[in-house]
């Protein structure tokens, strides 16, 4: 019999582990043998612990399961899709997974995270071979056909950045990727990291053989230890079965990688800090130009893209890129993988193509506030997005459309608020955010984001409203236009947001807020 309960960081917090060994003692006091399976997470976190069983029908869910139903089960005969109050039904058709179009993720919570044979039997490698048939330029053109745009939050076309490394003349060029998932309300990439580890190393592979480079550095935010376990113990058995190495799966190809632990700030996940990082270096952005892909780690060419970004390349290669830009919408090509959190109900990993509406996200998957009170506010793209009204939220999540209303689509991630929200408190928690996070390299940002602290306080306290409005409108001009990164620049995004739609926070007296 083989029950499968997740590994993911996710499902460890609220008791997998525990319920994973209380299923082991059960049915080892019971006399049936089971081979249980630690698994990723099917993203759907109000569900966790979820535990499945393989029947002859398919896999059957049950969830959120605590050690004290693991007798119970056992006695209502889960293990054979026993009907017991927490059984959800055959998992493929939940509603929730049967709604997305899983392609990045289609592994994930499927399979033994670390188990090769598990890999290549649901498709994996697939990618790399037929990578391994075609040119360096013609992997490139596949990822152009593709329409495949940076998925860590900028959106930069994946196969120009490649075609940059590509053409570029160097000994040595490297691989670099970005697993410092530092936006609040995301965590796409640490299931991924935790779930279908081959996957990024498969994705990294085929960046290498496309732009000729042999090195790879693999960066992971120290605060996720699971993944970093997890992600260390793949490569290790990767290079073991000869798919990173001296003759990649035995071509003429070379390309090893390693994880490197990040340094434990926010601004370590911007590229050049980043780079600086893995160079032994304080995390200080770079000035641009130049651009990595010229003069990057070591000052060679360098891809450096986002672990949603790579993982999207074997499904390109294994189907064509003309395959995954079928999906979406406009110049949002493919498909993004939705993280949605906040005061919902039911929050986790939602992948589907670009052009689905934020309402039919928060509403009809995440089933709405956790609270039950109406929405107020929902933050996309991190701390540094823009705060959208319950109005606004028939915009389609696409890289454009949430452009068109001053808005950005970031990593993916969705954080919903109730109308028990202070948005003057919001804009404070941006500029604090930055003040703590800034890498102190450009004075817009270093002293700006302190000066803007100080700002809202007097606003929040009713002091010479009109006149420190005025300033404030003038101090998030000044951080957008003059800020050296994103950190800074996108600063003023939350703030003027809240300001603009949510003016009234702004304008209360100070009473009200006690
Ligand atoms: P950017 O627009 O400066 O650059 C995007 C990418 O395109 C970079 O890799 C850059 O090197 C590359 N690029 C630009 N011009 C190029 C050219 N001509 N040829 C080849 N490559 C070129 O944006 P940046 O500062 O890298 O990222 C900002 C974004 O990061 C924000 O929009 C935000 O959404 C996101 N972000 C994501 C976080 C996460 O946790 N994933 C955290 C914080 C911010
Ligand atoms: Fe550093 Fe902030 Fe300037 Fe970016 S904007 S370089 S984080 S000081």
């Amino acid at each position: 019999i083989r029950i499968y309960v997740p590994i993911d960081a996710a499902a460890l917090s609220v008791g997998a582990e525990a319920v994973a060994q209380a299923i082991a003692q059960e049915a080892k006091a019971r006399g049936i043998a089971v081979d249980l399976i630690r698994n990723g997470s099917r993203g759907m976190l109000w569900l966790e612990p979820l535990v499945e069983v393989e029947t002859a029908d398919g896999r059957v869910a049950y969830g959120p399961v605590a050690t004290k139903d693991v007798a119970g089960l056992f006695e209502a005969n889960f293990q054979n899709g026993g009907a017991h109050a927490l059984r959800l039904g055959p998992t493929e058709e939940l509603d929730w997974l049967k709604r997305q179009q899983r392609l990045t993720f289609e592994r994930v919570g499927v399979t033994d995270p670390l188990s090769l044979a598990d890999y290549r039997d649901h498709g994996g490698l697939k990618g790399l071979e037929q990578a391994l048939a075609l040119s360096g330029q013609g992997i490139v053109d596949e990822i152009k056909a593709s329409g495949l745009r940076g998925r860590g939050g900028a959106g930069f076309p994946t196969g120009i950045k490649w075609q940059t490394v590509h053409d570029a003349k160097a000994e040595q060029k490297y691989i670099v990727c970005n697993g410092d998932e530092g936006d609040s309300g995301t965590f796409a990439d640490r299931m991924l990291f935790e779930g279908d580890p081959f996957l990024l190393i498969e994705g990294m592979t085929i960046a290498a053989i496309a732009v000729g480079a042999t090195k790879g550095y693999l960066y992971i935010r120290s605060e996720y230890p699971h993944a970093i376990r997890t992600m260390q113990r793949a490569v290790l058995k990767a290079r073991n079965a000869g798919i990173l190495g001296a003759a990649v799966l035995g071509s003429r190809h070379s390309f090893d990688m390693e994880v490197r632990v990040g340094a434990g700030a926010y601004i370590c996940g911007e590229e050049t800090s980043l780079l600086e990082s893995i160079e032994g270096r304080r995390a200080i952005v770079r000035a641009k130009p130049p651009i990595p892909a010229l003069q990057g780690l070591f000052g060679k060419p360098t891809v450096v893209n986002n672990v949603l970004s790579f993982a999207a390349v074997p499904w390109i290669l294994d189907h064509g890129g003309k395959a995954y830009a079928d999906y979406g919408m406009g110049r949002s090509r493919g498909t993004l993988p939705v993280q949605l959190g906040g005061n919902v109900r039911r929050g986790g990993l939602i992948e589907l193509a670009f052009g689905i509406s934020l309402r039919e996200i928060i509403e009809e998957m995440g089933g709405g506030t956790l609270s039950g009170r109406p929405i107020r506010a929902v933050q996309v793209g991190g701390p540094l997005g823009a705060y959208l009204t319950a109005k606004q939220l028939d915009t389609a999540m696409d890289y454009e459309a949430l452009a068109g209303i001053k808005a950005m689509l970031g990593h993916g991630g969705i954080v919903v608020f109730d109308d028990s929200v202070d948005m003057a408190k919001q804009a404070r928690f941006a500029f604090e955010f930055c003040a703590k996070e800034s890498c102190g390299k450009c004075t817009p940002c270093r002293i700006g984001a302190t000066r803007g602290v100080e700002l809202v306080d007097k606003i929040i306290a009713g002091h010479e409203r009109p006149k420190n409005l005025a300033v404030l409108r003038d101090l998030n001009r000044l951080m957008t236009d003059a800020s050296l990164c994103a950190m800074g620049g996108l600063t003023p995004m939350p703030v003027m947001s809240a300001l603009n739609h949510f003016s009234e926070d702004f304008d209360r007296p100070p009473p009200e807020r006690l």
